[in-house]
């Protein structure tokens, strides 16, 4: 099949201006400014088949926003191709532009003082959506959201959540193909970030929307993608599936519960490894396909209140795979 969205060698490099500190720096600026180059996306390749759900990840700085507005025909890459839903980005033609969104989490589509049902209608001009089909989507993707009751509320005074459900509304009205997402659900709470990611699932697997995603959640890429891509300092670190990335690199999980009783270290060493206790919070490391069934005798034994499973930190296995990558080249 031939690729939806495909990279090949794509660079991005930014300049900016050194700034001297204080007023006299700004005024010696006005004169002589020294000229600075950044790397932020230094030769990546990859290729996205139609329908699939890809987690874009990696630690600040690594360059995923820089390439999703790249895809997005924001910022004109220094050199290497791109190419999305056949189009080249940058040349924004009407006919790509209709096909596609970008959602960002860190900044505001919508219209600040009005309500979102303003921005939906300027959206429904701009994209030059149909009547019947604006309805039929405002209506299915209000319902899913749960957005009903605040399509007249300004957008100023909604929560952070209804903010983002909004936004991702006035997104996927024109019905687009390739949905790019930055950090939609940053900052949210874990009941609004459970609801933006079933409403992410089902509409990949209803409406088979090819969807990046970038997220520093853990949850959100586990829960949603198969496959995962991972950037770091600019350059392509891995590129495969959730399962594998974990399997190879994180085979522990740790368990964290908080027990009536007092446990001694002896005892919590027969669960697993590298124990933790502060007062009756218990923290132990065990293999990964152990946790089933070490969870189980946990409870089974002690009265446990509360017990959280953790998955080891992407940041954590990035830094791992980048230091043996490191050692490798
Ligand atoms: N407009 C700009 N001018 C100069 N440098 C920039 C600009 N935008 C980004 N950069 C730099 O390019 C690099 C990549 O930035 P980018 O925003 O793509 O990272 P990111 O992976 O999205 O990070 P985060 O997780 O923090 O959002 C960083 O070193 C950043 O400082
Ligand atoms: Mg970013």
């Amino acid at each position: 099949m031939k690729p939806i969205i495909h990279l090949e060698n794509l660079r991005k490099q930014y300049s900016y201006y050194k700034k001297q500190p204080g007023l006299w720096g700004s005024i010696k600026g006005l004169f002589h400014r020294e000229e600075l180059f950044v790397d932020a996306v230094k030769g990546i390749s990859f290729d996205i088949q139609p329908g699939e759900f890809v987690g874009f990840v990696g630690p600040n700085g690594a360059g995923k926003t820089t390439t999703l507005k790249m895809l997005s025909g924001i910022l004109y890459p220094a050199s290497g191709d791109v190419d999305v839903l056949g189009f080249k980005p940058f040349e924004r033609k009407t006919a790509f532009q209709k096909q596609f969104a970008l959602v960002m989490g860190q900044k505001n589509q919508l219209w600040w003082d009005l309500p979102p049902m303003e921005s939906f209608l300027l959206n429904k001009a701009i994209y030059e959506i149909p009547d019947d089909l604006f309805k039929k989507n405002l209506e299915e993707l209000s319902e899913l959201l749960d957005i009903k009751d605040i399509l007249n509320v300004q957008v100023r005074k909604l929560s952070l959540g209804q903010r983002m459900k909004c936004e991702l509304v006035a997104a996927l009205l024109h019905s687009p193909k390739v949905l790019f997402l930055d950090e939609p659900t940053i900052g949210l709470d874990v009941v609004s970030q459970n609801a933006i990611r079933e409403f992410l699932k089902k509409y990949n697997q209803e409406k088979g929307a090819t969807i990046i995603l970038t997220s520093h959640y853990m949850q959100d890429i586990r829960r949603l993608c198969n496959r995962v891509i991972i950037i770091h300092h600019g350059e392509l670190l891995y590129d495969g599936t959730y399962d594998a990335l974990h399997t190879k690199y994180s085979d522990s999980k740790t368990l964290e519960f908080t027990a009536v009783e007092e446990i001694p270290e002896s005892e919590l060493l027969k669960f697993g490894t590298e124990i933790k206790i502060k007062n009756k919070t218990y923290s132990v490391e065990v293999p990964r396909e152990k946790t089933a069934e070490i969870t189980g005798k946990l409870l089974e034994k002690y009265t446990v209140d509360d017990i959280i499973i953790h998955e080891r930190d992407i940041e954590e296995i990035i830094g791992e795979i980048f230091i043996s990558k490191k050692m490798r080249d």
